[in-house]
């Protein structure tokens, strides 16, 4: 078991940035290593998940969380050690999930977490699987698809973002269904990774391509499914080929994320008259489905038939640029920030 340092490291909101956050936005602080009180828990952070709803929390435009105080410590799901406990079910050396913040050492409630160090957690390479495919993302990507997308045998799927940790998972639970699926992903690297190693029929370059055409020649019978994780004209070349019935599981808007302004609104007359359903959702509506995705996951992560790849940086303090990076694609699979190492 790990021992308690005297002090913990965090990285506090320092302003709230303008358009792509930079260093300058953030602060690292350190103060004294707190005690947990009873029915709270000390961990110290393995992992650190780095995901693009962090953008929002930096800014105060009105949303469906509260944003994070300017002075106040960066929010994040982490995976940490236990190095202290004032609850019974939680003793020193456990693994869990859920610890928040981008610190060092967080104390949180004991009710906030999951234990993870039970089999077959030691059978994954890494933990940081609890903050990607098997955790938040993976999440997301399955309830969309499950009660929304709903995609059929045969059907066209289309899913932007494909080569990162939601997009990933949504196309790959789409293959299983049976259907055909096409990607959209920034980069002839990422799109040979969506088809050569995720199994994508096909995959568009929405950076080179003239994007209209290229997503027409790949979808020739329109789109069924198109999972949204991206928004701008990538969505308006997807939307253009919706067929009549289409579901749109309207997932997350990348690419409006560090514009001051909402783009102008699109023309929605289709939806009406090819009968659409865009429906957005947020993946805790159904807090059952991430015990649900864990239990049905972890034997295709296991026995490798759901393929995932993390993007790793090492250190807290390289957490800035790990944000900016993602929301400008620079990120190949789940990013995340190991911030210590995983017990031996
Ligand atoms: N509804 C929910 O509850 C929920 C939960 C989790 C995530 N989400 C949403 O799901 C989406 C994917 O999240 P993730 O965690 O899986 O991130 P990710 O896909 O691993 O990383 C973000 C990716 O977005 C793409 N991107 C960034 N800016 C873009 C732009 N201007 N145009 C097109 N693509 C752009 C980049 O990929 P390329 O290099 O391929 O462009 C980048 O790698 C996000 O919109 C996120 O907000 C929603």
């Amino acid at each position: 078991m790990s021992a308690i340092p005297a002090i913990r490291r965090s990285v506090v909101l320092r302003r709230r940035p303008g358009g792509m956050p930079s260093r300058d936005d953030f602060e690292l602080v350190e103060d004294a290593m707190p005690t947990p009180a009873r029915g709270e828990v000390l961990t110290r952070t393995i992992w650190l998940s780095i995901d693009p709803y962090m953008r929002g929390r930096m800014s105060d435009r009105r949303s469906y969380a509260a944003p994070v105080a300017v002075g106040g410590v960066m929010t994040g799901v982490t995976v940490g050690e236990v190095l202290a406990s004032g609850d019974a079910e939680f003793q020193p050396g456990d693994i869990v999930l859920g610890p928040r913040g981008w610190q060092t050492h967080i104390v949180s409630p004991a009710a906030e977490l999951t234990r993870i160090d039970r089999p077959p957690a030691q059978r994954l390479p890494s933990l940081g699987a609890y903050l990607g495919v098997l955790g938040m993302p993976g999440v997301t990507a399955y309830t969309g698809m499950r009660d929304i997308g709903e995609p059929k045998p045969g059907e066209t799927v289309v899913i932007s973002a494909a080569a990162g940790a939601v997009g990933s998972v949504a196309g790959q639970l789409a293959k299983r269904a049976g259907a055909r699926v096409v990607g959209i992903a920034g980069g002839a690297e990422k799109c040979l990774y969506v088809q050569e190693m995720l199994g994508f029929d096909d995959c568009v370059d929405y950076r080179v391509l003239d994007l209209d055409d290229a997503l027409a020649a790949a979808c020739p019978d329109g789109i069924d499914v198109y999972f949204e994780n991206v928004g701008g004209a990538v969505q308006a070349a997807a939307f253009a080929l919706l067929n009549p019935f289409a579901r749109v599981p309207m997932c997350g808007l990348v690419a409006q994320y560090n514009e001051s302004e909402p783009p102008p609104g699109p023309n929605l007359a289709f939806v009406v008259a090819k009968r659409v359903k865009i429906q957005g959702f947020l993946v805790f509506d159904k807090p059952e489905r991430a015990a649900e995705w864990r239990e049905l996951a972890t034997p295709w992560v296991l026995d490798g038939s759901l393929r995932h790849r993390e993007d790793v940086v090492d250190g807290l303090e390289e957490a800035p640029d790990a944000l900016a990076g993602l929301l400008a694609g620079r990120n190949f699979g789940k990013m995340l920030v190991r911030v210590d190492a995983e017990p031996a």
